[in-house]
């Protein structure tokens, strides 16, 4: 795969993972979904080709083992679901070029066709394998019907998924001290002949394929890690009724692993997508089979799934492989895990009833953090963001500059951009280039959030309500710079606030649409005249955001009395993470205390991490230089897994120092840093503490 930067002359498709069509949507759907449209538009304001699709997760037993709560067929379940997230997705400004599902006509064909081809090309063989089996419900147990211990990490696991510990695939008969998940009894084991996909046979492709994939670094690392442990093949098929028949079998009780045809999808939609607009509008087989760009955008827990299973599937059966994987961190709320179960959770429906504009939420979701990293959501924070950068930023800078151009020119005034803006204008252009290049899309707000600050800072500087006497020449001149930041400022902000910036788009009297802008419009003269400009976006008041916190304060409070009577947990999908300060969770307390002396013993620093980097051999090793103060220090630490390691220099952290040296993986270790948690979440310090203070 090629690595140009974007725009290339290829066309490109954006994905995002599918949702399981079972449950409500909330605010860890929405990032997903929210950060792959946010890209899609990007790319086409590069200029670049491109198709944004999904679909709907029908099958598997997320589905079957919900709809059987309910008492429907699962087939019906799935499509009401289905039909909700169709109609939610444009309510956040989630446009898809085509939405599609994974039970429709056009996926069973692609599918049966790829299914078809690998076993042809001898990808797949059959094998006697142990399926857990409930005898007293008289029924297999694929996948979530069967619950245990991960035997990777020991977390609780479900069949197929260490959802809450290390995220890994599991196959059957993998996962220890198996129950089945609808009596609670202990599963037995019964042999079934089963179809195994030969992902061992990807190896070397599949080493080759992560050294050039795009997209955040933990999609690159972890499948490493998976790799240098040795593949294991794949079992694919299923002793369940619903799902897609095994291509020409009989057997009417085997069905394909849901993750066989979920990930199809992104092929039959795009497909779907070329029926309707026609090959020459887009052409699907070009981008999956000729030359394309595709971008996966997905959660950081179904990483193995996209960069192990899935480009092994594409390549066998002759097929393009992803250029990028994006895996999005976690949502946590208020600093807790995002839990359906409790009620802790922002849901999609409750943001819009509360009446908030989509792109407010799509800016915060964007902006906060990289696209790796969890974001914490409290309407605090929410509230912090909207009323400074799009308030007390971008739209104060939009409406004073429109109001003033209005007044005095009623509309732009008719001279030529300083070549000083124009410049200006140009890096915030070239600053959205490289964010897009980088898959960052809070680099892509930032561009956007940045120039508009100038533009404040601009006018102030030069306060042209005080030229408009004394030098019209000169005021004109400031304004006219102001209006073309405004429009510019509308081009960049697009992709993650489509609906303000078309206002905005409107209010300088541009007929059509932002959205087809490219880079290069955002230099060019808006037209001359324009109505009386509004203000495009309101501050939330304090009062409204103490009430809705009481609000979810209570709907969590709630829940756990709910709790109480129910010992049932749910388990709708893969976007949240149980609550990691449950107390049952915790360590206990260390009963034997010690001495403040002895705790004097340990010299702690304040550091600044000045290098990160992978140990290599080591799955969770990286060897970092900490600089504290009087020396500079390198620490072997277990984070290799759990952090970014690219975007760790310059951070500050905790250091003991003291701490006898150790070499690990060959490599000496002269220093501990502090973190807390399953997560290594890096102390840090809150204000400005120098390089080398001691902590007491
Ligand atoms: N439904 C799956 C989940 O929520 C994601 C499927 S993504 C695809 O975890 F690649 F299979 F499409
Ligand atoms: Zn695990």
């Amino acid at each position: 795969m090629s690595t140009d930067e974007f725009p290339t002359d290829r066309p490109a498709v954006v994905t995002c993972g599918l949702p399981y069509a079972n449950g409500d949507l909330h605010i860890g759907h929405l990032r997903g979904y929210i950060g792959a449209d946010a890209f899609d538009r990007a790319l086409r304001t590069l200029g670049q080709q491109s198709a944004y699709v999904c679909g709907s997760d029908m099958h598997g037993t997320p589905v079957a083992v919900n709809a059987e709560k309910e008492g429907v067929e699962p087939e019906e379940f799935a499509l009401r679901w289905h039909e909700q997230y169709e109609e939610t997705f444009p309510r956040f400004n989630v446009e898809f070029d085509n939405y599609g599902h994974t039970h429709d006509e056009a996926n069973t064909e692609t599918t049966t066709e790829i299914v078809r081809t690998l076993d042809e090309e001898g990808y797949i063989y059959e094998k006697e394998i142990q399926v857990a089996y409930d005898p007293e419900a008289d029924q297999y147990l694929p996948d979530r019907y069967v619950e245990g211990t991960c035997p990777y990490c020991g977390a609780k696991a479900r069949g197929d998924e260490c959802d809450e510990g290390c995220q890994r695939h599991l196959e059957p008969g993998e996962v220890e001290d198996p129950r089945s998940s609808i009596t609670g009894n202990p599963a037995e084991y019964r042999e079934r002949a089963h179809k195994f996909f030969r992902v061992s046979a990807f190896e070397e492709f599949l080493t080759d394929f992560l050294d050039d994939l795009e997209g955040t670094s933990n999609a690159r690392n972890q499948p490493r890690q998976w790799i240098e442990e040795g593949l294991q093949d794949w079992c694919i098929t299923r002793d369940m009724d619903w799902g897609i028949d095994y291509p020409g079998e009989a057997d009417d009780d085997l069905v394909l692993y849901v993750w066989v045809d979920a990930p199809i999808e992104y092929i039959s939609s795009t497909k779907q997508y070329t029926d309707r607009v026609g090959d020459e509008t887009y052409d699907w087989e070009q981008v999956w089979k000729g030359e394309g760009d595709i971008v996966h955008v997905i959660g950081r827990d179904i990483i193995q799934h996209h960069t192990i299973f899935w480009p092994a599937m594409l390549e066998g059966a002759g097929y393009n492989t992803p250029r990028a994987v994006a895996a999005t961190g976690f949502i946590t709320i208020n600093g807790k895990g995002l839990s359906t179960s409790r009620n802790r959770a922002i849901w999609a429906t409750e943001y819009l009833e509360e009446g908030f504009h989509p792109d407010l939420l799509r800016y915060y979701l964007m902006t906060t953090g990289g696209l790796q990293q969890d974001v914490d959501f409290s309407w605090d924070a929410f509230q912090e963001t909207v009323n400074g950068d799009l308030v007390g930023v971008v739209g104060n800078f939009w409406y004073r500059s429109l109001l003033f151009a209005y007044r005095n020119y009623e509309g732009t005034p008719e001279v030529d951009v300083s070549s000083d803006v124009e410049s200006r204008i140009n890096g915030a252009l070239e600053q959205f280039r490289e964010a897009v290049n980088d898959y960052s899309l809070r680099g892509v707000g930032a561009a956007a959030t940045d120039l508009a600050r100038f533009g404040n800072e601009y006018i102030q500087r030069n306060e042209p309500w005080k030229l408009t006497d004394d030098d019209p020449e000169e005021a004109a001149q400031v304004i006219r710079d102001c209006v073309q930041i405004a429009k510019a400022v509308g081009v960049l902000l697009d992709p993650i606030a489509p609906d303000k910036a078309q206002a905005l788009w409107d209010q300088i009297g541009e007929d059509g649409d932002v959205a087809d802008a490219t880079l290069e419009d955002a230099l060019e003269s808006p037209p001359r005249s324009f109505d009386e400009p509004g203000e495009l976006f309101a501050k939330i008041e304090d009062d409204r955001v103490a009430e809705l916190n009481e609000k979810l304060e209570q709907r969590v409070a709630e829940a756990a009395d709910d709790e109480d009577d129910e010992t049932e947990s749910d388990d709708t999908d893969a976007d949240e993470r149980e609550d990691v300060t449950a107390t049952d969770d915790l360590e206990p307390l260390l009963e034997d205390r010690i001495s403040f002396e002895q705790f004097q013993e340990l010299d702690i620093r304040v550091g600044r991490i000045e290098e990160a980097e992978g140990i290599e051999g080591a799955d969770d090793l990286a060897r970092l230089e900490v600089d504290i103060g009087l020396e500079s220090r390198q620490v072997v630490a277990g984070i290799k897994q759990l952090h970014d390691l690219e975007e760790l220099p310059g951070t500050k952290v905790i250091l003991l120092a003291n701490m006898e040296p150790a070499e690990l993986f060959g490599v000496e270790s002269n220093g501990m840093i502090l973190a807390a948690g399953e997560e290594a979440d890096l102390l840090t310090t809150h204000d400005d503490a120098d390089l080398g203070e001691k902590i007491k």
